[in-house]
This record gives structure tokens, sequence and C-alpha cells, in this order.
């Protein structure tokens, strides 16, 4: 029995954001489907889960079509999904938001739960238990009883594949599910994904990790403004020249990045942090952390999924409870309300696009961020953004919320630039992002920081972090482990005693 779109089109008002698409995946296989920010990745994942009607094609399973049926009924026939941006119950547990996947594999009925017959108790007891397995499987179970809403976002969509697992599906849609996992984090989901399909599960992929989608991935079919582009092996694809120019970028040869590390003198601090803690409620999450951020300097903040980068990052922006001290040019700003910290220049771009306005369209977005540009600036910000991110050029009359999650992403950083920051926080901007494009925000951040603005970087992708940083500071349960040069990247194994707090010793 095959998941099978044939000839799939769907159409937004004038955008035709999918033409003719086919694509298949049977029992045991993994088949990836990966493409430029926009492409119509999700729009396909969309269109076979139900989520949009097609303009034409079919979605089948098993030879029978699905056009006609609810995406709830597709989930009865055994397709589960996650999301590329999970909507979350903040207060929900761990726990609970895995076991809510399971409620349509239970076999009593409504009034067994709520009178708890016998079989009602059984069937909730058995959802647990599959729960907590499925926990420990992915490495979360010591996060079940934490609360969904203090989950960093890379968390939050190993919990829902977690949550779609549950479901015991036949064939299991994912979309982007490694995006702001760190390395470790990533093999535990590989080795989940590599025994669904060992046993029969079909699973297909779509993923801007590269890494990950060659490591899994029997076929891979690549999307361009929504049509198939290529389709084959993802080791042959890889090696074809279309394939390198407009999707992998510098990523996929073995040019250096795209833009050399300028030699940045990096000058005087511009903002010092000392002693620096953050707290949600009565729950401290980093502790006496110094930080210094350089005119014209990248630091990068390097560490696992919860050690405290964005916590720290929204402590400096004014937005978490906070202790300490944070001298920005010499100046207390500490005791400041965050939007006092904005207009004193301390620009912060959460992770997830935390700073749009969704029902906005995108120029609106970006009127409210130059509002303190005039004239001359804003025609140059105008070229410059034209110039660095072309696809958002292209959707200035769309609301921000169309927007494709990558394209979320570019409009979140133009917003921070127009914003003429001295200090920029960006909590890991290269989350959702088609590889070819971290040469763009790579130009862009070492652009910034050549204007003399000092970037606070949080990053997984150490990689990418390595070309643009001048210093590196990693975190490990809310403490600096390690400070060093980010030549110090290269030495994996070191790295990743500092991650785990194991290594706390601080190196030049
Ligand atoms: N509901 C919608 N209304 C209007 N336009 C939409 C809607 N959903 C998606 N689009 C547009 O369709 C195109 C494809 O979007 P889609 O989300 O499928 O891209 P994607 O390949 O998943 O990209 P990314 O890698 O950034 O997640 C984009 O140009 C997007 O702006
Ligand atoms: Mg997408």
């Amino acid at each position: 029995m095959r998941l099978e779109a044939i000839d799939a089109s769907v159409r937004f008002g004038g955008i035709q954001a999918l033409s003719d698409v086919s694509v298949s995946v049977g029992p045991g296989e993994i088949t990836a489907v990966v493409g430029a920010n926009g492409s119509g990745k999700s729009t396909l994942f969309n269109a076979i889960t139900g989520f949009v009607t097609l303009e034409k094609g079919e979605i089948r399973l098993g030879g029978q079509s699905l056009n006609r049926l609810s995406a709830h009924r597709r989930v009865h026939r055994g397709l589960s999904r996650t999301f590329q941006t999970p909507r979350i119950d903040p207060e929900q547990s761990v726990l609970e938001a895995v076991m809510a996947g399971g409620a349509g594999t239970s076999r009593s009925r409504l009034w067994d739960a709520c009178l708890a017959t016998p079989r009602g108790l059984r069937d909730a007891r058995d959802i647990e238990a599959h729960a907590w397995q499925v926990l420990h499987d992915l490495g979360l179970a010591e996060l079940a009883h934490q609360q969904m809403g203090e989950m960093p976002m890379g968390t939050v969509r190993l919990i829902d594949v977690g949550r779609a697992i549950m479901g015991k599906p036949a064939f299991l849609l994912l979309d982007e599910p490694a995006a702001g996992l760190s390395h470790a984090e990533q093999e535990v989901l590989k080795a989940k994904i590599r025994h669904l399909a060992e046993q029969g599960v079909g699973v297909l992929l779509v993923e801007h990790n590269f890494r990950f989608v060659t490591d899994l991935a029997d076929t891979m079919t690549v999307l361009q403004n929504g049509k198939v582009l290529d389709q084959g092996r993802p080791v042959e694809v890889a090696e074809r020249p279309d394939f390198i120019r407009l999707y992998l970028g510098s990523t996929g040869t073995d040019r250096p990045a795209a833009a050399p590390k300028p030699t940045r003198a990096a000058g005087a601090p511009l903002m010092t942090c000392r002693g620096l803690t953050a707290s949600h409620g009565r729950i401290k999450v980093c502790f006496d952390v110094d930080l210094e951020v350089p005119k014209h300097g990248v630091v990068a903040l390097l560490g696992a999924n919860g050690a405290g980068k964005s916590s720290l990052m929204g402590a400096i922006a004014g937005l978490v409870k906070s202790g300490g001290s944070i001298l920005l040019d010499g100046q207390e700003v500490h005791g400041l309300p965050a939007h006092r910290r904005v207009e004193k220049g301390i620009c912060f771009v959460p992770e997830i696009r935390g700073n749009i306005f969704p029902t906005l369209r995108v120029d609106e977005n970006l009127e409210i961020s130059q509002r303190r540009l005039s004239g001359d600036d804003l025609g140059t910000l105008k070229t410059e953004l034209e110039e660095l991110f072309p696809r958002l050029h292209e959707r200035l009359d769309s609301e921000a919320r169309m927007l494709s999650g990558g394209e979320q992403q570019m409009l979140a950083l133009a917003m921070a630039l127009a914003q003429k920051p001295r200090v920029l926080l960006l909590d890991e901007p290269t989350q959702g992002l088609a590889p070819a494009v971290y040469d763009t925000l790579e130009h862009v951040i070492a652009r910034i920081a050549g204007q003399g603005i000092g970037v606070l970087l949080a990053e997984q992708n150490a990689a990418f972090a390595a070309r643009l940083a001048d210093h590196v500071v990693v975190l490990a349960e809310g403490h600096v482990s390690l400070r060093a040069d980010p030549g110090l990247l290269a030495d994996r194994e070191r790295l990743m005693r500092a991650y785990t707090g194991a290594d706390t010793e601080e190196a030049a």
C-alpha cells in the first residue's frame, strides 16, 4: 500500500504554490522532500494530509483517492504529521502533549473515559505507558512533567514527533523535525525514524539539514518554485550542479564560506554583562554569566537545547526576569523595561520569528520597525533588503502569516536590520533556512558586524557559528562551561564535553 501525490497542484490567490507535483512513499521507505524556502514543501504536506484543497491532481492511499476525505478522516486512515511550527498549550505537561496523540488509538468509548469504566481505565493506562515509551525513545523522559511553555522550539518539535508517533501511523509526515536540535538530539531522532521505518512505517521527510536527509532517505524529491526540479537517490542528486547552485550553495561545495571572515578589529566592549541570571517564575535557569560583546564583534553562544541560551538573550532584552548588570556603552541598562532597551539599541530576534506581526503585510511589518529611520537611510535600507532578501521583496503585499517558515525567518531578520540596532541578539537564525540562504545570512551578519554593531549569536549549527564568530561561549545548564576561539569548534570532542558541562575549563 503506497501513499501517493499525483500531479498535485495548489493555488493561493495569485500564487501557484504547487504545480503537478508527484511523490510517493511505500511502507518502510523514507522519502525526503527538499527545496528552497517557499518552494512548496509544507504546502505539499498540507495537501496530502487534507489541510489545503487541491486545485488539481490526486492524493491516493493504496490506490484509493483521499481527495474527498477531511484531515481527521485521513488520520484514521493512518496518516500522521508534525508541523513546522507546532501549536502548543503552554500549560500542558510534556507527557500530556505526547499522550494527546494516542487518543485516536483508544478502543473505548467516550462514556468509558467519562465514567472511568474498567475498559476506560485500562485504555488510559495503555496510552500513558505507550507515551512513556515514546518519551524514553526520544530521550525526553526527564522532561515529562515540565510544561510545554518552558520548552525551546527544537524540543517542542521533537515532542510533536512523539505526539505523531503515538497514533501508531502507517505513514508519518515530518516537517523539519531536526530544526533547532543539537547534534546529539539529531542522532536520537535519526535512530527513532530508522526504527519506525524498519517496523514498516512509511516516512515523508521535509528537512533543510542535508546531512540528516542523506543519512536517512532512500529517495529524494527536489522542489523549486512549486515544481519538481529533480528526483533520485540523495547522494546522486547532491552531485548535480543545478541542485548545488539552487539549494546547497557553498555548503555543497569545497569552496570556503561565501563571506570570508573580515579582519574586524574587535573593539572595546560595547555590551558587558556581569553576574547575569535569568529566571522563569521561581526557577533560575542562568547563573552568574559574564559576557562581553565587542563593537564590530560576533560572539557565538552555543549549548544544547535547554542550556539557557534563549533565556539569557531574553534577560538581556528585558523580557525574562533577571539579576546582575548589563552595561551598554558603560551605561547600566539592567533596570530598564524592555521597550527602553530597544530605544537604547538592543534588538532581539527571538527563535521562530517572535517579532513578526502575523496579520500585517510584509511591507507594514517593515514599516513598523523602520520608524527610527528617515530619508536617505530609508532609501538605502530598501535597496539593501531587495538585494539581500529578493524572495521577501516579491511578497511585500502578503500577510506575514501566509509566508513559508523560511520566508518569515527572513522577514524577522529584515525587521531587525531596519531598527539600526547597536547590539543584535540573534536566536538561532539558521533555523528553518535552506542551506543556500546560509550564505546570504552569513553575509548579512558579517556586514552588520562590519558596521560596528555587536552581535550575540545563539546557534545549534556550530559550523555556521565558527565561520562568523570572533569568540565562542558555551552554556551548559545555565553556566558558562567554556570560552574559546572559534577554531575550537573543530574539536568536536571538547565541544561535546562543554555541552554536557563536564568541561568547565576556560580556554584561550
Ligand atoms: N495559506 C497561504 N496563503 C497564501 N500563500 C501561501 C499560503 N501558504 C503558503 N503560501 C505561499 O506558498 C509558497 C510555498 O509555501 P510553503 O510553506 O509550502 O514553502 P516551504 O517549501 O515549506 O518553505 P520553508 O522551507 O520556508 O518552510 C510560499 O510562497 C508561501 O508564501
Ligand atoms: Mg515549510
